[in-house]
């Protein structure tokens, strides 16, 4: 079971945290590995640990956030049977503590990333007749989180994003789905604790992974086995659901 042999995968961001979990992962059942980064050196890191243990795959330097970019890496790629779309950023702030310039940053990457993706993935899969594409979204695109204004706006416009390209390939055999992690320890959970809590980082490491009912961080492990299960043949019957991955946030924080 969850075998992703003979399969292509293109994961964005897949050179840190969650998306490097989900790229080791795949490539482990048999996957193509194709990352999509910014961070080439990263990127590169993850595709070397792949072909050590075997596998396969390329790194491509882009900036999701640039059309033309993305489109060249997928031509290039030319055939995919996964997406995910997992590339994005963090904007710690409420309403007035987000500028036009901040409010801008997070939507090219977060949101018109994924949807410069899809832009490129979807013709491919429609020509393979077939397709299974997951979007990272957040517990922020389900229930309000103090000073993630921007951000959550990106994982909601995820989630809406999501079931929009469900419906509308549903006859192209191309399932879309999203996953809402709460926190999960990677270096974009320690980033934005270093950058915002400079004075108190262990305090609020606490109280962060306090914040999940089961009382810690996910793992990226913990995301990428949901991943594997949702972008395999084994989820064939699922498409145009939200799957929260989250210690219990959403429904046991009372
Ligand atoms: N870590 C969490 O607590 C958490 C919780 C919920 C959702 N998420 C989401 O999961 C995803 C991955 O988060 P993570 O914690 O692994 O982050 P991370 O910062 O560890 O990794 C993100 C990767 O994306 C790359 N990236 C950023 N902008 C890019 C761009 N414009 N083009 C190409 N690559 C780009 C970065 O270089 C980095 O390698 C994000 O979408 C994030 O919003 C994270």
């Amino acid at each position: 079971m969850f075998s992703l042999k003979n399969k292509i995968a293109v994961i964005t961001g897949g050179g840190s945290g969650i998306g490097k979990a989900i790229a080791l992962l795949f490539a482990r059942q048999g996957a193509t590995i194709h990352i999509i980064e910014l961070n080439t050196d990263a990127a590169n890191d993850v595709i070397t640990e792949i072909k050590s243990a075997s596998g396969n795959g390329q790194a491509h330097a882009a900036n999701v956030a640039e059309q033309q970019s993305v489109v060249n890496v997928f031509n290039a790629i030319g055939k995919v049977d996964i997406l995910v779309n997992n590339a994005g950023i963090a904007h710690v702030g409420n309403l007035e503590r987000t500028s036009e310039a901040d409010l801008d940053r997070i939507y090219n990457v977060n949101v018109k990333g994924a949807y410069n993706c899809l832009f490129a993935a979807v013709p491919l899969m429609k020509a393979a007749g077939k397709g299974a594409i997951l979007n990272m979204a957040s517990i922020a695109a389900h229930v309000g989180i103090s000073d993630r204004f921007a951000y959550s706006m990106s994982k909601g416009a995820i989630y809406a994003m999501s079931m929009s390209v469900a419906r509308d390939y549903l006859a192209d055999n191309i399932r879309c789905n999203s996953i809402s992690p709460a926190r999960v320890h990677t270096p974009f959970v320690d980033g934005f604790i270093a950058k915002n809590y400079p004075d108190n980082q262990a305090e609020i490491f606490a109280k962060l992974s306090k914040s999940q009912p089961i009382g810690r961080m996910g793992q990226p492990d913990e995301i990428a086995a949901l991943a594997l299960y949702l972008c395999s043949d084994e989820a064939s019957f699922i498409t145009g659901v939200d799957y929260p991955i989250d210690g219990g946030f959403i429904t046991l924080n009372n």
